[in-house]
């Protein structure tokens, strides 16, 4: 009895010695991935391990699959080392290791790159099918002969101008509405800086370490959220106040991609949120909640509303070059449509319109254009 109670004072001890000496640890974010007695969450179990300092730094420092680096600002060298002895320091327990961690051992760095690879293999491929067919209905198969008499790398001039000038800066909104222009902007220049934000993150800084705000990456990064967030919140504002928003035939596609990219760019800002504010048991989930939203956005990204991003000015482009054949003298014997979608939307717009002056249920409505 006696020797029990002098173990329960003893281990007390160690208990009350382990917490006050585990007073760094627990303050830091790392507890959020490695549980607070360090038996691991996400993360592996680092208790009771005597790592090598060096090694310990280098991890700590430049991150290590999952695990973001963590800069001298964020722990200073001393609580480095201190971080190094209370985790040394601390009980093994192996009831401890959470089933979480074979969830986070799952998501290791390896394997989020081959998930991803993989993604963004399927979301190419299936882009090329729908955009062949895309160029198939646009009749790009007959206008080909007239190409190559036309000569193909003239033609291939002119559709990379018009990928340019009507895709990439969407002349047609600037000459017609630059109110509109800039609203579309926020979304695809958004988007657009957050690849390359993303991208440039791959070459110089690989880790993924946080840097500060003013760091140009992240002030890309950043900045290019907003504006994806504002454009969005603009696209939702118009989806209640247009009445024509429905052009029949996409709307829920539209909606879905709009939503995805909602979930993108929120939980991307609340991982930085989050990390910054050391809220560590949210780290994980948070992130977890930004790689499934980012998934989802690119895996759907082929049929949903994204998708006119690569059709539309591939039909732009494919018309500018009929257009300059027509021009030449070239006889194309081919009639088109405007553009992707706005047949239906036409289409509804008339019946509304014959409805207004009381020609109710006309269903035989034909639409005509003339370039
Ligand atoms: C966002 C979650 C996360 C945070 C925050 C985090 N880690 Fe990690 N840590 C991980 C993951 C995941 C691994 C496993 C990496 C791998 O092997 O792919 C890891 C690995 C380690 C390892 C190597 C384990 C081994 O046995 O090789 C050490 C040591 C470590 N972390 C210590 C820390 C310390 C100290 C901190 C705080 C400064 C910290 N971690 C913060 C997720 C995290």
């Amino acid at each position: 009895m006696q020797r029990l109670s002098k173990l329960g004072v003893a281990l007390l001890f160690v208990l009350a010695f382990g917490i006050s000496h585990a007073d760094t640890y627990i303050g830091t974010n790392c507890a959020g991935c490695h549980g607070q007695t360090g038996m691991g969450g996400l993360g592996p179990p680092v208790a009771s391990k005597k790592y090598d300092l060096e090694y310990f730094r280098d991890i700590i420092r430049q991150g290590k699959g999952m695990m973001p680096g963590t800069s001298e600002s964020e722990l200073s060298e001393e609580d480095l080392v201190k971080v190094h002895e209370e985790l040394a320091a601390m009980p093994w327990n192996e009831d401890e290791i959470p089933i979480a961690f074979k969830v986070g051992q799952f998501l290791s760095t390896k394997n989020t790159g081959r998930i991803f690879l993989v993604v963004f293999g399927i979301a190419t491929l299936c882009s090329a099918f729908v955009l062949y067919r895309w160029l198939k209905f646009a009749g790009f198969g007959v206008l080909f002969p007239y190409m190559v008499r036309f000569g193909l790398i003239k033609s291939a001039w002119i559709g990379l101008k018009s990928l340019i000038v009507d895709g990439f800066l969407v002349g047609s909104l600037w000459k017609s509405n630059k109110h509109r222009w800039f609203m579309h902007g926020l979304m695809l220049y958004g988007m657009c800086g957050l690849m390359l934000g993303d991208i440039l993150m791959h070459f110089f800084n690989p880790t993924r370490a946080d840097l500060p705000l003013a760091h140009p990456i992240k002030s890309l990064l950043v900045l290019s959220g907003i504006a994806v967030f504002a454009g969005v919140g603009y696209v939702m504002y118009r989806y209640k106040t247009d009445r024509y928003i429905d052009n029949g035939l996409t709307l829920g596609k539209d909606f879905l991609f709009l939503n995805l990219l909602f979930h993108t760019v929120l939980s991307g800002f609340l991982s930085m949120l989050v990390n910054r504010l050391g809220i560590s048991d949210y780290v994980m989930p948070i992130y977890i909640y930004h790689l499934a939203s980012v998934a989802l956005l690119v895996l759907t990204a082929p049929f949903t509303r994204f998708s006119h991003a690569f059709i539309v000015p591939a039909m732009v482009a494919t018309t500018r070059i009929a257009d300059a054949i027509a021009k030449s003298g070239v006889d194309i014997g081919f009639t088109r449509e405007p553009s992707p979608g706005r047949h239906h939307k036409t289409e509804r717009m008339a019946k509304d319109a014959l409805a207004k002056i009381g020609l109710k249920n006309v269903q035989d409505i034909r639409i005509r254009y003339y370039p």
